[in-house]
């Protein structure tokens, strides 16, 4: 058995290289998770123009069958937490895989609302739950050096998911086919996910927090054998230090502030609005000016491609140039962007149309470039290994909750405060978001997990430095 001592061996006797490419291939296949939630989140903007018709919808019955899928991730980040710390993260993902793949059928075949209702919020289980599975999966995999980009894969999964999702939309509206096959398409990736989880190996920090070192060791060689000496050694002193998890190891010195953090920022990426745009954006378009239906959906495609290209960016810089001036960059951008587009509803202007396209392509890219992607990264990097299931679960929960209280008050403030005074409020909250950051966030760029830990519990400090976020 690989136990302490075999920790302190020299585990790399064939001077292997690392697998930066096997490394890349179970970022790719855990990012399946990510696509479908960008999908099955995305779909509803044009599937529920059909729905209207076909289900008779009201105003209110709409609103429940656009948010039913909300109210499914909130109870599957309630959940999977603990699914995840129970029977590990690569069982976890694979009984989602199969909840999206048979979801997707059975969305595509409901004959009433209720029905159509029930199933929107079984593949919002699935949705809540891999919605941090995915990420915590692929940071408990990745070598340090690599962990953001490769994390981040997930955000541009989720980003690539909305995308497809609204020009699969606008190709079977105007083939005529109606809301169904939206829904069965899920099913593909869906099963991609389900094959490929089936090849991968289980998570070595969640292996070792088993006590199964042997396999946590085969895991590591496998991954990152160059690394794996020093990651061993960090991960066995992580799991066997302190007592078992329970919530209130959260409330003990230092780790209180892992959960501020995350919590923070799972609830500042809601509240700056980003879901009023991407399931609300056609609307926007219309008070714009817009004429046209589809040149409003058209509009919203471009702002899906924008939302794509924007994370690729951040991949590229994020574990360059770290994680806080990508929050913070992001943060003014859209502040600046809610502000500009708050005026030019004010000012009535007779181009709105355009210059709305322009603020919300500003305010997305820097949604893109730093709450977007950081978020999600840094609730799988900021929990120590034995509570990431509990902390990505409580930060995640936050999330959706944000995410489902935005979307049912956006048009409700446009009635009561008007246009220009709603954007002004999320851009109010944009700036929040920055002195948030700026205070609180720590850098954790090329930080291996174990270190963060040790900040938390050092009262917020790195080891051997005095600085605070640096
Ligand atoms: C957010 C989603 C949002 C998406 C847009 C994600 O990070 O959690 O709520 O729809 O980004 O790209």
């Amino acid at each position: 058995m690989a136990t302490t001592s075999s920790i302190h061996e020299d585990v790399n006797p064939q001077g292997k290289a690392s697998h930066p490419l096997a490394v890349y291939g179970i970022a790719a296949v855990a990012a399946l998770g990510g696509l479908l939630f960008g999908y099955d989140t995305g779909v509803i903007s044009g599937a529920s123009l059909f729905l209207r018709k076909d289900f008779a919808l009201t105003s209110f019955t709409e609103e429940l069958a656009v948010s039913s899928l909300l109210i499914g991730t909130i109870i599957g980040a309630v959940v999977g937490g603990r699914m995840s710390d129970a029977i590990g993260r690569k069982k976890t993902l694979i009984i989602m895989a199969i909840i999206f793949a048979v979801g997707a059928i059975l969305t595509a075949l409901m004959p009433n609302l209720p029905l159509f209702i029930a199933c929107r919020i079984l593949v919002g289980f699935a949705v809540g739950v891999a919605s941090f599975v995915s990420p915590m999966y692929i940071a408990e995999m990745a070598p340090p050096k690599l962990r953001g980009g490769l994390v981040t894969f997930n955000q541009l999964a989720v980003t690539i998911g909305i995308a497809v999702s609204y020009w699969i939309d606008l190709a079977l509206a105007n083939a005529n086919l109606g809301w169904r096959p939206m829904f069965a398409v899920a099913a593909i990736p869906g099963l991609g996910l389900l094959v490929g989880m089936l090849f991968l190996s289980e998570s070595p920090r969640w292996l070792a927090g088993k006590d199964r070192w042997d396999e946590a060791d085969k895991a590591l060689n496998y991954l990152s054998p160059a690394d794996k000496k020093q990651e061993l050694k960090s991960i066995h002193e992580a799991v066997t230090s302190g007592s078992p998890p329970t919530i209130r190891s959260f409330f003990r010195a230092g780790l209180s502030m892992a959960l501020v953090v995350g919590v923070g920022l799972a609830l500042f990426q809601q509240f700056v609005g980003i879901n009023t745009v991407i399931y609300y954006a056609p609307t926007i378009f219309g008070y714009a000016g817009f004429k046209s239906a589809t040149g409003a959906i058209l509009a919203t495609s471009v702002v899906g491609v924008v939302n794509v290209i924007g994370t690729i960016i951040a991949i590229v810089l994020l574990d360059r140039v770290g994680r806080r001036p990508l929050l913070l960059v992001g943060s003014v951008g859209m502040a600046v962007a809610l502000v500009a587009m708050g005026a030019i509803f004010q000012a009535g202007a007779s181009n709105a149309g355009t210059l709305i396209l322009i603020s919300l392509l500003v305010y997305i890219v820097s949604f893109a470039i730093g709450m977007g992607p950081v978020f999600w990264l840094l609730s799988s990097e900021l929990f120590p290994t034995r509570l990431r299931g509990t902390g990505g679960s409580i930060s995640t929960v936050a999330n959706w909750g944000g995410n489902l209280l935005i979307s049912i008050t956006f048009l409700s403030l446009i009635d009561v405060l008007g246009k220009p005074f709603t954007f002004w409020l999320y851009a109010i909250l944009a700036i929040a978001s920055f002195v948030f950051c700026w205070f609180l966030v720590p850098e954790t760029n090329g930080r291996n997990l174990e270190n963060i830990e040790s900040y938390w519990k050092n009262g917020r400090k790195w080891e051997g430095t005095d600085a605070k976020h640096e």
